[in-house]
This record gives C-alpha cells, sequence and structure tokens, in this order.
C-alpha cells in the first residue's frame, strides 16, 4: 500500500479562473482535484478514500443569484468541518449562507486595486498593511454576521476579506490566483499549508512509482493494449504502463498515411527501447480507398475516426488483451465530467480515446490525474525523447484535415514535403519554440504561374503559423519576411505542382486554427 496524499478540492463555480486556481495549488507540490458545483458533502466524503481531503476552495463564477438549492449543499459542505476559502463568488456565497448582507456594489471592480489589510493574520499573515490585489465583481459583501471578523478593505469594497472567529473559514473578494494579485502566492500558501496543515507530498517522481504500483494492481498481470500516436500524452502513458507490466502491454500505432514525413520510422525506433510491444499497421491504401471522390470535411473526418477503430479493433482482437490503456489527461476528464469517469467502456462516453466495440475487463488511464505540464515532467523523468515531449500538436486525422477538397495521393505527397519545409524554416530561424503551431495546408483552388519559361497552372500552399495557450484562441505569428521568403521559395521549387503560396492572417476566431 502506498501512502494517501494530501489534496485540496475546488469547486468550480463557473469562473474562467477555477483551473488556476488547481494549478498554483500544485506548484507547491499538493495535489487538488477541480469539482463541479454541485458536488454533495457525501462525494466529498467519498474522495477521502483516494486523499487526506484537507480543505475545500470556492472558485469566483459569473453568478449573483443565491439558489436555494446551492446555499444548502455548501452547508453540508461546511458540516464536514474542513478548512474553507471562497474566492471572489466564494466568498459572497460564504457571506450570504452565514447571513451576511451582499449586494450589487456601488460601483463595479475590475482591475488592480489597493487592499488595506487591517489584520494581517490567516490567510494575509505576513503581508503588509497595503497590498495590490486583482478584483473583478460586480457583488459586494457589506456586513458580516456575529462570529466572523473583517480583515481587509479596498476603497469600494467594505468586507474585502474575512474570516471566521473561531473556524478555519476565509473569505477573499480579490482573486489570489492571478498574478497581478502581488503577494496572492502567499495568501495561497497560508491557506495550504498553515490553515489546511498540508504537507507537499504530490511530487512527480512519487506519482510515478505510485502509477507503476496502481496500473500493476488493476491489470493483474493480464494483456494490455493501447492506441499510441506518437504524441506526448499516448507516449507517456505507454511508457508508464510498460514499467508496469512490460511485455504484457502490446501499443497499436495506426499508420493512416497522413502522418507527417518520416513519422512512422520516427515513432517506431523512439520506442523500441522501452520494453513493450510495438505494432505498427500499415493501413494508408485503406483510408485512402475509403476517401476517394469525399470531399466534405466533416465526412472525412468521420470516415478517418471511423477507420481508424476498426484498424484498431482488429490489432486489439489479435493481441486478446484484457485491459485497455489510455492516455487519458486531467483536462479531457473534466469535460466529460468526473462522475461518468466509471462508466466509459460502456457508454462511449470517451472524449479523449477510442470508443472501442470491444468488451474489456477494465480501462486503466495513468495520467487521468494530470495537467499537460505535469505529463510533460513524468515523460522527462521516463527518459522520452525531447522531440516527443515538446512537439506541436498535430491532429488525430492528421494531414488530412489540411488537404482541402478530395484527398488524393498527390496532394498528400505535396503537403508532407511543405509541412517539413515549413518545419525546418521556423525551426532553423529559432521560432520553434514561441509558436503554437506551425504547418503547411494545400487548397482545392488552382492558380496560374510561371515556371521556367512556361506558364504553369498548380496548387496553392498556405502557410500557417500561430501563438496560443490552449488552442481555444490564437494569433497568426507575425513571422519574419525573411522565413516566409525561404519557405515559399523552397515550397515552388521542390514541389513542381505548386505555382502559389500565401500566408494565413486570420487569427482564431473567427477562423480555427485548422483548415478543416
Ligand atoms: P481548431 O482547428 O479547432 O484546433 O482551432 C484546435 C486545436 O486542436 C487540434 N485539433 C485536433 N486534435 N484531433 C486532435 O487530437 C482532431 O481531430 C483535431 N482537430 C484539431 C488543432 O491542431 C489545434 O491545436
Amino acid at each position: 500500500m502506498t501512502a494517501k496524499i494530501d489534496a485540496i478540492l475546488v469547486i468550480d463555480f463557473g469562473g474562467q479562473y477555477a483551473h488556476l486556481i488547481g494549478r498554483r495549488v500544485r506548484e507547491f507540490s499538493v495535489y487538488s482535484e477541480v469539482l463541479p458545483d454541485d458536488v454533495t458533502a457525501s462525494e466529498i466524503s467519498g474522495l477521502k478514500k483516494r486523499y487526506n481531503v484537507k480543505g475545500v476552495i470556492l472558485s469566483g463564477g459569473p453568478s449573483s443569484v443565491y439558489r436555494e438549492e446551492t446555499s444548502e449543499r455548501i452547508k453540508g459542505i461546511f458540516r464536514l468541518g474542513l478548512p474553507i476559502l471562497g474566492i471572489c463568488y466564494g466568498h459572497q456565497l460564504i457571506a450570504y449562507i452565514a447571513g451576511g448582507r451582499v449586494k450589487s456594489a456601488a460601483k463595479r471592480e475590475y482591475g488592480v486595486t489597493d487592499a488595506i489589510i487591517d489584520k494581517p493574520v490567516g490567510i494575509l499573515k505576513g503581508l503588509d498593511k497595503r497590498e495590490k490585489v486583482w478584483m473583478s465583481h460586480g457583488d459586494t459583501v457589506y456586513g458580516l454576521p456575529r462570529g466572523y471578523v473583517v480583515l481587509a478593505r479596498t476603497e469600494n469594497c467594505p468586507v474585502a476579506a474575512f474570516m471566521h472567529a473561531t473556524k478555519p473559514v476565509y473569505g477573499l473578494q480579490w482573486h489570489p490566483e492571478v498574478f497581478h494579485t502581488e503577494k496572492g502566492s502567499e495568501m495561497l500558501r497560508n491557506f495550504v499549508f498553515n490553515i489546511c496543515g498540508c504537507r507537499a507530498n504530490w511530487k512527480i517522481g512519487d506519482f510515478i512509482k505510485k502509477s507503476i504500483v496502481e496500473v500493476k494492481r488493476e491489470t493483474g498481470g493480464k494483456k494490455c493494449i493501447m492506441a499510441l500516436s506518437g504524441g506526448v500524452d499516448s507516449s507517456a502513458a505507454a511508457v508508464l504502463a510498460a514499467r508496469a507490466v512490460g511485455k504484457k502491454l502490446t501499443a497499436v500505432f495506426v499508420d493512416h498515411g497522413f502522418m507527417r514525413e518520416g513519422e512512422p520510422e520516427f515513432v517506431g525506433k523512439t520506442f523500441e527501447k522501452f520494453g513493450f510491444n510495438f505494432v505498427s499497421v500499415d493501413a494508408r491504401e485503406r483510408f485512402m480507398k475509403r476517401l476517394k471522390g469525399v470531399t466534405e470535411p466533416e465526412q472525412k473526418r468521420k470516415i478517418i475516426g471511423e477507420e481508424f477503430i476498426k484498424v484498431f479493433e482488429e490489432a486489439a482482437r489479435k493481441a486478446g488483451a484484457d485491459y485497455l490503456v489510455q492516455g487519458t489527461i486531467y483536462p479531457d476528464r473534466i469535460e466529460s465530467g468526473f462522475r461518468k469517469k466509471s462508466d466509459r467502456i460502456k457508454t462511449h462516453h470517451n472524449v479523449a480515446g477510442i470508443p472501442t466495440k470491444i468488451e474489456f475487463k477494465g480501462i486503466v488511464e495513468p495520467l487521468k490525474d494530470l495537467y499537460k505540464d505535469e505529463v510533460r515532467k513524468v515523460a522527462e523523468k521516463l527518459q522520452l525523447p525531447k522531440g516527443i515531449i515538446w512537439r506541436q500538436p498535430f491532429p488525430g486525422p492528421g494531414l488530412a484535415v489540411r488537404v482541402t477538397g478530395e484527398i488524393t495521393p498527390e496532394k498528400v505527397a505535396v503537403i508532407k514535403k511543405s509541412d517539413r519545409i515549413v518545419r525546418e524554416e521556423v525551426e532553423a530561424a529559432g521560432l520553434g519554440g514561441s509558436l503554437w503551431q506551425y504547418f503547411a495546408v494545400i487548397v482545392d483552388t488552382k492558380s496560374t504561374g510561371v515556371k521556367g519559361d512556361a506558364r504553369a497552372y498548380g496548387y496553392t500552399v498556405v502557410v500557417r503559423a500561430v501563438e496560443s495557450r490552449e488552442a481555444m484562441t490564437a494569433n497568426f505569428a507575425r513571422l519574419p519576411y525573411e522565413t516566409l521568403e525561404k519557405i515559399s521559395t523552397r515550397i515552388t521549387n521542390e514541389n513542381p505542382q505548386v505555382t502559389r503560396v500565401v500566408y494565413d492572417i486570420t487569427h482564431k476566431p473567427p477562423a480555427t486554427i485548422e483548415w478543416e
């Protein structure tokens, strides 16, 4: 048995920063889990089987309506006796439930404000009389019931921070999790370590050891199978699972023909030394046959998705595996909802992995509690090559979403070469690290050009390079003209069929990052 880790639970009331609170806590090497706002006290008690639950943070949120139902549920959570911190909406909610006065502020506060710290105790221990804090709220707490103490105020907010006189219950109207709150980290530290008494026992090395034990226990020495794409999530999951079950794991790499140039060889070579069975299925012809004559983008995606599952199922049946390993990570799990996790296989609720028809005995998701940067740390510790850990995101259907109109062998050949050229030139200019993605697209519109002395009628290739944090929004990158010129010259020189290269200068929104 491995010892349980300490955990702080964050209840997400729909604020844009709930995940950021979770991330900040994890940066202190303390585990945190973000839960939906309809979580109940008994569900929280259930989590005590997995973790030492040490405290609860109520996040901000857009709501200013205090529903009876929410109040009752939160009262139930209070009765668990855990330390509680309310942030923004959470701060107002605690005050409201306790019988305080909460109403619309005379003036909405948004941005950095000076907070006057009247009592530097508890969550505000060690702070100065005046601190810069970041506010974003319409409602404000105007009065607290007996038993509560005001700790700080701002010009427009008479109760900007409070505590209960005897219980570990705190409220902050400002956001300690955003970096504009200069001492936000100290405030959260006070809560996590001094008030909740957490130990910093969420470490990547320990996580790996614990996961290996868990995967061994979950699979009981039986055979496992997984789809390995070569992306960082599935690669880290494969290597971690292999540490637990070795050759009992078969990882299937489906070559649908729309991989980057040299990718199947690179992936095959990379995983040779990690001690599991690596099976590469060359399904290029199958995919191309099914896509013949298809031009509608969603239809293309659907066909590729279906064919992928078929190829994987065939390989899985051949391997005769009992367990399915998946590279699901924490944000994937949040999307599908934490309660749905247990019945994924039957209901095909799976957002990150493969909804297969095969009845497996179980599903194993060794990375299910990790954020992307934590997965990268795990991958580093497992000695995966940098080329895998830091690669740009690559869509499941591969280069197929970068070919508009019918997918033909000729267009695929052009796009593979052009994609390599974009990568080589962007990386040679030292720009790769600052970009989210950089690639080429081949469009269905042909245009006239001059090649040698003759007129030519050829393909148009689009170059796309974007900056982004999470792909929800993106800006086109201002690549230097010299780099664009090199890319354009090489693409037209090395692809006789291409007469024109254009640069995509559209942000997301309104465009998406990929073209299809
Ligand atoms: P869009 O084009 O929607 O893309 O702005 C956002 C991000 O998602 C990637 N992407 C995919 N990733 N399977 C994936 O695993 C897909 O089908 C897929 N489609 C788009 C895209 O590369 C970008 O990073």
